[in-house]
């Protein structure tokens, strides 16, 4: 399906299908209010209606903002993917084209990697028309652009766990540096060793594959600020030796969709071109069980130096992400640092499936993604830190626990856990992105189909984009 931006105020053709939106309340003006009553069509928000004699698909919006067009466009997306249309059309102006290309590239995304028989939809090509092409050109090119990478993330983290694992997504990352003039440093377990990253390795050691850290990097010239992101890359996590009940298992492949997210944004920044600096990395890592597997009771020395007391394999990619965070901190003074997680089922108690937590010091920080995110379409909100909670880490035989000792506030915890590995001097520059709930669906919702949604790419790179 290619998405295209042509001038033409009406396209007309026997083959395409030209898309309008319309509320209840305009609806008996409609030029074929008649056969719109006839088919039952009441512009009941996400019901469309296809006028065939005419071409025309109605879709239903219950008011003019941005999040309804999104999820109406993506209904009719949807509907269009059903006809034997060759082409669709859509009227598009500065200020609706971010919902509608979203809507048609992430609402109108399968995939198929896996499926033997593809059932091929007939739509070759959506036409958004304009007045003036000059105006919104820019916003649609960058549209696109983050929009196929968030597109780009989904498919990485809906590969199975056998074909993506921690080396086969390394050979991932430096195809990703090599496409996009990204510099790429891998290191493997020997180089791990030597880095003394002791609680990322401990996590892989049972996992017939080796643990490895990915580092990419954008470098522009005269970049304006420098940005460190980094993702919990766990390739499978099957809890380890706290093993999951099996049906927590299943979905665990997406353990991986914080790294995935942070090369979706690398990806969107080198193709946007924008003038800042940065560095991805990710820990990627597969947390299993066998003879070899760290335990319950262990004592992990972490890069940091802080002593771990692991209570609960299950608690793993905190202890990826301690290692990682120190490991960036050190190899890059950066103005932001990010980290992207599915971290915790307890941010899903929290906020429930659809929001990303947000964690950290910085309110004006914390203020400045959620506006972000609003532009963006995506879902976040804050869960704040308090000293209480993080009490609740102390051990008694080492520096802190891999978990809290009480059961609530699981989210905030885990955020808490991973502060204790942020320099000083970074403190105010850091947030943590608990995606557990958002990077992932089984059910559809908004411009998200089954599987990876590719939660944090849209906001980070609207974020991004608007650095100064
Ligand atoms: N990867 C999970 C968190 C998760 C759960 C992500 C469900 C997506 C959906 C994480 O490693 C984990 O297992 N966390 C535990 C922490 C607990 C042992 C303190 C959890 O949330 O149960
Ligand atoms: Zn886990
Ligand atoms: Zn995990």
């Amino acid at each position: 399906m290619n998405i295209k931006l042509i001038a033409d105020e009406a396209y007309t053709s026997q083959n395409n299908l030209h898309v309008e939106f319309i509320s209840a309340k305009n609806l008996s003006s409609h030029k074929h209010y008649k056969l719109l009553k006839k088919a039952g069509f009441t512009a009941k928000q996400e019901s469309v209606c296809c006028l065939y004699e005419k071409n025309i698909l109605v879709c239903g919006i219950e008011d003019n903002s941005n999040d309804t067009l999104r999820s109406s466009c993506t209904v009719a997306i949807k509907a269009i993917k059903n006809t034997n249309y060759k082409s669709a059309s859509f009227t598009v102006d500065t200020q609706n084209i971010h919902p509608i290309v979203d809507a048609i590239i992430l609402g109108g995304y399968e995939f198929n990697k896996y499926k033997s028989k593809n059932k091929q939809a007939k739509i070759k090509d959506i036409f958004l028309t304009c007045k003036s092409i000059k105006e919104v050109q820019k916003t649609f090119e960058e549209a696109v652009i983050i929009a196929e990478a968030t597109a780009f993330t989904r498919d990485i983290v809906n590969v199975a766990p056998d074909d993506l694992n921690p080396p086969s997504f390394a050979k991932l990352a430096k195809k990703i540096a090599h496409d996009n003039s990204l510099e790429c440093t891998i290191l493997g377990e020997k180089e791990l060793k030597k880095e003394k990253c002791k609680a990322m390795l401990a996590v892989g050691r049972a996992s017939c594959h080796d643990t490895k850290l990915l580092h990419l990097a954008y470098k522009p010239k005269n970049a304006k600020k420098i940005i460190s992101l980094v993702g919990k890359g766990l390739t499978y996590d099957s809890g380890g030796l706290s093993l999951k009940p099996a049906t927590s298992m299943v979905t665990m492949k997406m353990d991986k969709a914080g790294a995935c997210a942070v090369l979706g944004i690398i990806k969107a920044v080198s193709e946007l071109k924008l003038d800042v600096e940065v560095h991805a990395f990710v820990g990627a890592v597969e947390n299993m069980i066998g003879g070899n597997a760290y335990k319950p009771d262990d004592i992990l020395t972490s890069r940091k130096g802080d002593t771990i007391e692991v209570r609960n394999t299950d608690a793993e990619g905190r202890l990826v992400l301690a290692d990682v965070l120190d490991y960036a901190q050190e190899k890059v003074q950066s103005d932001y640092l990010f980290d992207f997680a599915t971290l915790t089922g307890a941010c899903m108690v929290a906020l429930g499936q659809y929001t990303t937590g947000v964690m950290g010091h910085s309110s004006r920080l914390k203020h400045s993604i959620s506006k972000s995110a609003s532009v963006a379409g995506e879902l976040t909100a804050p869960l704040p830190f308090n000293k209480h909670l993080k009490k609740q880490l102390k051990s008694d035989i080492a520096d802190i626990c891999n978990i809290s000792n009480k059961p609530y506030g699981g989210a905030i915890t885990a955020g808490l856990f991973l502060d204790n590995f942020i320099k000083e001097k970074n403190k105010n520059k850091w947030l943590h992105f608990d995606i557990a709930g958002s990077a992932y669906t089984e059910t559809p919702w908004d411009v998200n189909v089954y599987g990876g949604t590719g939660a944090g790419v849209r906001f980070m790179s609207e974020f991004l984009k608007n650095i100064r």
